[in-house]
């Protein structure tokens, strides 16, 4: 059976480990290190960087450099490099890829396999679209696993004896998220989960950016303008002084030639004490206790229920954070070793759950919930008045997963013959309060008097917390659905027929180069460059099978002229 890589694709940073021997390592990357900044570049020679290369050219050419993007994945948005636009998936599966082929490299044999760790409270569409950066990077996403569940993952397969109530608060470089488990006999239960996606170490960084700036202004003169690569000297700065405040009291920001005034260079120059940054960010940590309540109320347990405070993502060592949690929770938090690789070890171990790699002792069982409301919009008639935009639950949050869920609604007219279904997450009872997550029409609804047709909605979240939707006649039993409306995405069991490449509108153009490949494939002996030979033809077909668009293949198409050019090379 091959290996499941484990990846933790984060805001700052990425991490991969692999299973071995029962225990999860963590993979080194080209420079030796386990952590790998998130971070993907264009170097002046057009040629693409990932990882450390990439975040180390930031401070000189910060418009040729991407960071954070998982704050992006999910949006429509797009990012430009060079002249190329790419989607957020487009740009995380360069940094997944660049794993990927570390871990290969660790391992010496191909990977085609991972599960990615997402926030417990991404939603359904950033979950779709970390499946297709996996995909897009040559791999198949075996499971989405929540971050904070892979956490306890890492700490429970050391502890199977113990039965506890635990608490992870997870605090990375972008995302919180709150997770209360039980442990019981070797099953791992999430209770509940709850968070915020736009919440991390990237706001204490912009909260103490902005001070710095505003009082540079006040000195200097209101309308002073930082260039590009001013503001990326300052965003290293006051990442620098936040990471330096953790253990020292007091940090001196010095950035000399910042900006001009009258033709003279100033320098932004500043003492920032400890109390200063804690200041700063005090409302910022203070705001994560309403999630902290939302998941133990959810879980049914008090505080002092607690065995164990899990404190997990590089945004937990700072002071303030520590002590927010004794005050809130009545107990010190315990932090691991590295509180940055608990979440990639728990994923390396979920792939060797899956490829059943682990021994009997260590068979542990996890369930995990959904961490949002699920459901409709409907309406209904207070006497003869409609009452519209009236959100029907679903699935209640923090329902255990894998759940499907039936509801029956009726015609509100009279030869109703189609009904639109909107779909919503959250917690209002107005639905167009809440998230809408897509919209299909089910129609052939037979004409009947009003509220005699019956209609029967079932919502489907699986594992992976991802999404179905059927609407069905129940009369007539017509269906329609969807897979929530995300382009470009493809579901996971969606494994096309490969041998049916040739077939696909646009393959003609490739036809040649994947003949070629095939070829030298034929006749190549080394067994990790078969491998990879393989992939990146596997890989490509299915680009060409999904129709993905142009900039994707001419991507993979440069790979593969690339790969060629250096195997014709050798021989
Ligand atoms: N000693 C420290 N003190 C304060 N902050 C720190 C320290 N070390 C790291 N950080 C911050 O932790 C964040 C990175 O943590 P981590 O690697 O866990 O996040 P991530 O996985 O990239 O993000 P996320 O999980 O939110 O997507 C960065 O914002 C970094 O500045
Ligand atoms: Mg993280």
């Amino acid at each position: 059976m091959s290996k499941i890589v484990g990846i933790d694709f984060g805001t700052s940073t990425s991490e991969a480990a692999l299973l071995e021997d029962g225990h999860p390592v963590v993979i080194s990357n080209q420079y030796g290190e386990k952590i790998t900044p998130s971070a993907v570049g264009l170097a002046e020679d057009g040629s693409l960087l990932v990882g450390r290369d990439a975040r180390d050219q930031f401070l000189l050419r910060p418009e040729e450099t991407l960071l954070e993007i998982k704050r992006l994945m999910g949006s429509a948005e797009k990012v430009s490099l060079g002249d190329q636009n790419y989607t957020p998936a487009e740009i995380a599966a360069k940094i997944i890829k660049y794993l990927k082929e570390c871990s290969e490299k660790h391992l010496g044999a191909a990977i085609d396999r991972a599960v990615i760790t997402v926030p417990a409270y991404f939603t359904d569409k950033q979950r779709r679209a970390t499946v297709e950066a996996g995909g897009l990077a040559g791999l198949k996403v075996e499971r989405i696993i929540n971050e904070p569940t892979a956490a306890a993952l890492a700490y429970g397969i050391e502890h199977m004896e113990e039965n506890q109530h635990i608490l992870v608060y997870d605090l990375g470089g972008g995302t919180f998220d709150v997770t209360v488990l039980e442990m019981f006999q070797g099953v791992l239960e999430v209770k509940a989960s709850s968070g915020n996606n736009q919440l991390g170490g990237k706001e204490f960084d912009q909260r103490l950016a902005d001070y710095l700036l505003d009082n540079f202004r006040k000195a200097q003169g209101k309308d002073l303008v930082l260039g590009q690569r001013a503001l990326a000297r300052l965003k290293e700065a006051v990442e620098l002084c936040k990471i330096a405040l953790s253990s020292a009291k007091e940090y001196h920001i010095v950035l000399p030639f910042i900006a001009e005034k009258d033709g003279a260079p100033l320098a932004l120059e500043y003492l920032v004490t400890r109390e200063i940054f804690e200041d700063l960010i005090a409302d910022l940590v203070e705001s994560t206790k309403k999630p902290l309540d939302i998941a133990l109320g959810d879980a049914g347990l008090a505080k002092k229920d607690l065995d164990l405070i899990l404190a997990v993502g590089g945004s937990t060592r700072i002071p303030l954070v520590q002590r927010f949690l004794q005050k809130e929770l009545g107990q010190k938090p315990q932090t691991p070793v590295d509180p940055e690789l608990a979440v990639v070890m728990g994923a390396a171990i979920q792939g060797g759950i899956i490829n059943q790699e682990l021994s009997e002792e260590k068979d542990i069982l996890i369930t995990d919930v959904c961490p949002y409301t699920l459901g409709i919009e409907t309406m209904s008639f207070l006497y003869d008045t409609p009452i519209f935009d009236l959100y029907s639950t679903i699935i209640p949050r923090n329902t255990t997963i894998p759940v499907s869920k039936e509801e029956i609604y009726y015609t509100s007219t009279d030869n109703q013959e189609k009904v639109e279904i909107n779909v919503f997450q959250g917690d209002n009872p107005k639905a167009s309060l809440n998230n809408l997550l897509g919209t299909f029409i089910l129609d052939g609804v037979p004409p009947a008097p009003v509220s005699e047709e019956r209609i029967k909605v079932r919502f489907t979240y699986d594992i992976n917390g991802i999404l179905q939707v059927a609407a069905i006649v129940v009369s007539t039993g017509k269906q329609a659905g969807i897979t929530i409306e995300t382009t470009g995405v493809r579901k996971m069991e969606d494994e096309p027929d490969l041998t049916n490449w040739h077939k696909a509108p646009g393959a003609r153009k490739y036809r040649g180069l994947l003949r070629r490949a095939e070829k030298i494939l034929a006749r190549e002996d080394d067994p990790f460059v078969c491998q990879e030979l393989e992939s990146q033809i596997k890989n490509f077909k299915k680009n060409l099978l999904l129709q993905q668009d142009k900039e994707i293949l001419q991507d993979l198409e440069g790979e593969m002229v690339d790969l060629l050019y250096d195997l014709e090379d050798e021989k």
